[in-house]
């Protein structure tokens, strides 16, 4: 590990396979924000950057929603390698990553790491989650030897096929940029990054 970024890593002979590239995390390293996905996919592995794709498209939208700027935030992933056929990363390859995320995690200290779905949430949080009921709620979680507070929140994407799933990710992004001190869009087409 290079600062934040994985340079080199072949720890899971699988992935090492199926990836073009690892792909770190993304933004300042002293983020009030950070927020968690499962792995990247196609669209990640090609540009070298976390939810560049239809995923990243909800995201951004949510963000800049609740002024905030992808560049604000910090955004990263359980797993920096892409798995094939885009399927769920095994548990040994998460286990594998886990030093990576935790230690990203406690250089950037940010005031909320926010998990985007099932992997992260459960991963993070060590115990099964049921994501859209527990969405919106906050929870300690102990990484890299340090407490911090999770948000739970859906994937992205999950509002790509549940359009119910809509609302909640947007009021749990909404929580975020609340804790995160940051104001709402006022409709000026200004973000304010108060405290950022
Ligand atoms: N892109 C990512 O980087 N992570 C996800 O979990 C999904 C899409």
């Amino acid at each position: 590990m290079d600062g934040l970024a994985v340079v080199e890593c072949e720890r899971c002979p699988e992935l090492c396979e199926s990836r073009s590239r690892i792909v770190n995390g993304t933004g300042p390293d002293d983020a009030d924000l950070l927020f968690v996905g499962e792995a990247p996919g196609e669209h990640e592995d090609d540009g070298g950057e976390p939810f560049v794709g239809r995923s990243g498209t909800v995201l951004d939208d949510a963000l800049r929603e609740h002024a905030l700027e992808r560049e604000a935030v910090r955004i990263t992933n359980c797993v920096r390698c892409r798995p094939p056929e885009n399927r769920d990363p095994h548990k040994g390859e998460l286990a594998n990553c886990r030093g990576y995320l935790e230690r990203e995690i406690s250089r950037v200290n940010p005031e909320l790491v926010v998990t985007l779905g099932k992997v992260p949430t459960e991963h993070l949080l060590e115990r099964d989650a049921a994501v859209t009921k527990e969405a919106g709620t906050i929870e300690d979680a102990r990484l890299d030897g340090t407490p911090h507070r999770v948000l739970i929140c859906v994937h992205p994407a999950a509002t790509l096929y549940d359009a119910s799933q809509q609302e909640t990710f947007e009021s749990t992004i909404a929580t975020a940029a609340e804790i995160a001190g940051v104001t709402e869009n006022d409709g000026s087409g200004q973000s304010r990054l108060d405290g950022f």
